[in-house]
């Protein structure tokens, strides 16, 4: 399969091409991500990768995933998420200092000068946890160092809590953030006062 599917790209021996990059020591993690998002294969060099349906079964899909990480060796494994209530509260503080930025504080995603970081709704946990460690395209990777593997297990946790949150502060507003709040209190304070003028006023 993969000398049929991705070899023409990365070359036989996962080398690299003109058409695509080595993929020796990029990890087990890497191929899975690229592979189970949809991602790979590209139909063509120029094509920009984007999530799409996978095209394999998971059975055939783990078989690559173990041939093409053998071919370099090294790199990160796929992560092994666990996932509990109680991490919830610290994984937030982690998702807002080092997630948030991009992909915006409900994971709704976003642009950002010349990144587009997509949102984080279809990623399952694995996947999450991999895009972390391996920092896919124009996101940077984390390793331990940066955020221990209980931490990592807390932003997956904040990330699945994010397709539901609890709104304590009252109505979302769509989760457009601080933006849309503001323009809120502007436009209905404004208008409240316009009228209070209106109410107040005389003509002369
Ligand atoms: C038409 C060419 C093409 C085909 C076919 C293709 N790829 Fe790719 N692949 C690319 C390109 C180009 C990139 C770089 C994408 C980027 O960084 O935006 C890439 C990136 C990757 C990466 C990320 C590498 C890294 O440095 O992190 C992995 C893993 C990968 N491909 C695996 C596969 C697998 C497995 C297959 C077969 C199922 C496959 N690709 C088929 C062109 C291809
Ligand atoms: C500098 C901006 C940036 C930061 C910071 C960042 N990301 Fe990303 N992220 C991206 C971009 C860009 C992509 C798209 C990569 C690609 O081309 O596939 C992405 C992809 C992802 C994906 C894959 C989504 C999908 O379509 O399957 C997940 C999951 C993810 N990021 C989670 C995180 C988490 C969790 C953090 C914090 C630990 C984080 N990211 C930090 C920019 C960022």
């Amino acid at each position: 399969m993969y000398l049929r599917d991705c070899a023409v790209c990365h070359g036989a021996r996962a080398g690299g091409t003109p058409s695509g990059p080595s993929l020796r020591g990029v990890g087990a993690a890497s191929v899975d991500y690229w592979v189970s998002t949809g991602r790979m294969p590209l139909s063509s060099p120029h094509e920009t990768p984007r999530r799409h349906k996978p095209k394999y079964k998971p059975a055939l899909e783990h078989a690559l995933v173990q041939y093409v990480a053998r071919l370099g060796g090294g790199g990160p494994a796929i992560p092994d998420v666990v996932v509990t209530p109680a991490l919830v509260p610290p994984g937030g503080v982690q998702y807002r200092l080092n997630c948030a930025a991009c992909h915006s504080w409900a994971g709704t995603g976003g642009a950002l000068l010349h990144v587009q970081a997509p949102p984080l709704k279809p990623a399952t946990p694995t996947q999450i946890a991999e895009a972390v460690r391996t920092g896919p395209g124009n996101m940077p990777a984390f390793g331990r160092a940066a955020l221990t593997p209980k931490q990592l297990n807390g932003v997956v946790a904040y990330v699945r809590y994010l397709d539901h949150p609890v709104d304590r502060g009252g109505n979302p507003l769509w989760y457009l953030g601080p933006f849309a709040e503001g323009a809120v209190i502007w436009i209905l304070g404004i208008g409240v006062v316009l009228l209070v003028i209106r109410v107040i006023g005389t003509r002369s």
